[in-house]
């Protein structure tokens, strides 16, 4: 019976188009914004240093970071090559709040959404454009290309990504809580567009018509003690941003039955599956 409900409510939805949209990702965003440095990037950081560590840094550069959430990048960056002038662009107010917070007044930030913003854009505007942990939120290809539009010719691109199979201890409970608590769907998450694998992130790369491409793939497993500490934790870095709108993640009740899904599984690890790589926009 939960399986039929649920499939009616899928199917109702989708015909209505009442679908995630880019704001309500950024929302979501919003109530995690607190939170993210200290569950999330305390540890990933380390692989948005080797994505950024693959670009080579001219003395002045102009440049993008896309999705700057609270800025990492950005001040990154910034302590390596002081003079560069950087835009950062994300979605959500409340990352900006932070990044504002830790960047201050250093970068130009703008709330819009990755595609809004590049289609803005002059041609060739800046020496580089980078992106961690958001290219899957709008359709990436079509994202690549503005970002090649918008590079000046020799610009270099560096992004990382999750792939297709993250998050598989998520995706095994996740059906699980869908049914029952299918009733309460108002909006449907359709599935993320992350690469299969860092060859499918090379394909992406070429058809953006990049080339010098080199892309890598990678994952980090979080382990936790209990399985409140994981509910926790996975409801408080983004990780499932606009899944927490089909079903309300932040809810008590809610994460009481994501924990009791996870024990019921045997759950206690998080896996992180992603690819990342660089390019450069031909001479
Ligand atoms: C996982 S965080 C990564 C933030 C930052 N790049 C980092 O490495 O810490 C994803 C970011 O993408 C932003 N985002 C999601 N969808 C977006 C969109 N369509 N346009 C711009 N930003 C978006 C979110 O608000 C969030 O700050």
């Amino acid at each position: 019976m939960g399986r039929v409900q649920l499939w009616y409510k899928v199917l109702k939805n989708y015909l209505l188009g009442n679908v995630v949209t880019p704001t309500d990702i950024g929302n979501s965003y919003d109530l995690v914004s607190s939170s993210y440095n200290d569950r999330f990037l305390n540890i990933m950081h380390k692989y948005n240093i080797v994505m950024l560590s693959q670009i080579s840094l001219p003395e002045q550069a102009k440049v993008l970071d896309l999705a700057c959430g609270t800025g990492f990048n950005s001040e990154y960056l910034l302590g390596l090559r002081p003079n560069y002038t950087i835009d950062g662009v994300d979605i959500s107010e409340g990352m900006l709040k932070e990044a504002a917070l830790r960047l201050r007044g250093k970068v130009n930030l703008y709330q819009d959404s990755m595609l809004s913003f590049l289609k803005n854009c002059k041609d060739e505007e800046y020496h580089m454009i980078i992106c961690s942990w958001a290219l899957k939120y709008q359709p990436p290809l079509e994202v690549l290309k503005e970002c090649n539009r918008a590079l000046k010719p020799g610009g270099q691109i560096a992004v990382i990504l999750n792939s297709r199979h993250t998050l598989p201890e998520i995706r095994r409970i996740y059906k699980h809580l869908l049914i029952r608590n299918s009733k309460g769907i108002k909006k449907l998450m359709l599935e993320l567009p992350n690469p299969k694998n860092e060859k499918h992130l090379k394909k992406w790369f070429i058809k953006a018509g990049f080339e010098e491409i080199y892309t890598f793939g990678g994952a980090e497993k979080f382990r936790f003690d209990s399985t409140e500490d994981m509910t926790q934790w996975v409801t408080s870095t983004g990780a499932l941003a606009g899944f927490d709108i089909m079903v309300d993640l932040h809810d008590r009740n809610i994460k009481e039955q994501v924990s009791n899904l996870f024990r019921q599984f045997g759950i206690m690890t998080v896996t992180h599956d992603f690819v990342w790589g660089r390019a450069k926009k031909c001479e």
